[in-house]
């Protein structure tokens, strides 16, 4: 497996794996808007054991992880955000989505010295809740009610990001 900075050329196959794995879905110029703007936050990770046979085949791109800096940070404390963070169904518990997790935050420190990062969860999404709190140590700040489409309240969690500063 191999994770890599996200290429605008891959935003299709993105948008594909957002569609499959999320209800929170973008138009391609989102995407654009955080590839374009903050290009080393966002990652994929491409599985190498089917590389593409000619230059006309699409890499195989089994997760992503699209973040951003907050542009204009409320508390006036630079922080990223992680906008959308998914791995397909057959890649899954293979800690894909924990490393993606690790580079974008490292690279939020090292390229905007990035004092933390923010994200919304659904309270009932116990796979992501156990990857932000258990495994990579984020706090809950507060719960945002019907932050979801549907209703669904959301978690905001933050992790400081001082232990890799
Ligand atoms: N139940 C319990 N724990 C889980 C589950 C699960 N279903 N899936 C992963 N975990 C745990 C792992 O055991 C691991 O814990 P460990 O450190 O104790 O071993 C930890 O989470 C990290 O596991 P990874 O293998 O890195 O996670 P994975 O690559 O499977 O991806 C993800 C996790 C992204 C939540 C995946 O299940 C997914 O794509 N779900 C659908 C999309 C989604 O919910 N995305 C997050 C939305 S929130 C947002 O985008 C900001």
């Amino acid at each position: 497996m191999d994770i890599r900075v996200l290429h605008p050329s891959d935003i299709p196959l993105i948008q594909h794996a957002n569609l499959e794995n999320l209800p929170e879905n973008y138009f391609l110029k989102y995407y654009l808007y955080h590839a374009l703007s903050w290009p080393q936050l966002s990652y994929v990770a491409v599985d190498v054991a089917r590389p593409p046979k000619t230059p006309y085949d699409y890499p195989k791109i089994v997760g992503y992880v699209l973040a951003k800096m907050d542009e204009e940070p409320a508390d006036g404390v630079q922080h990223g955000h992680i906008t959308s963070l998914s791995v397909m169904r057959t890649h899954r518990r293979l800690g894909i989505a924990e490393k993606l997790m690790r580079q974008s935050q490292l690279a939020m420190v090292e390229t905007f010295g990035a004092q933390y990062v923010s994200l919304h969860v659904r309270v009932s999404n116990q796979a992501a809740i156990h990857l932000y709190r258990d495994t990579l140590r984020f706090q809950t700040e507060k719960t945002e009610a019907k932050y979801y489409a549907d209703g669904e309240d959301a978690y905001c969690m933050k992790l400081d990001l001082a232990s890799i500063r």
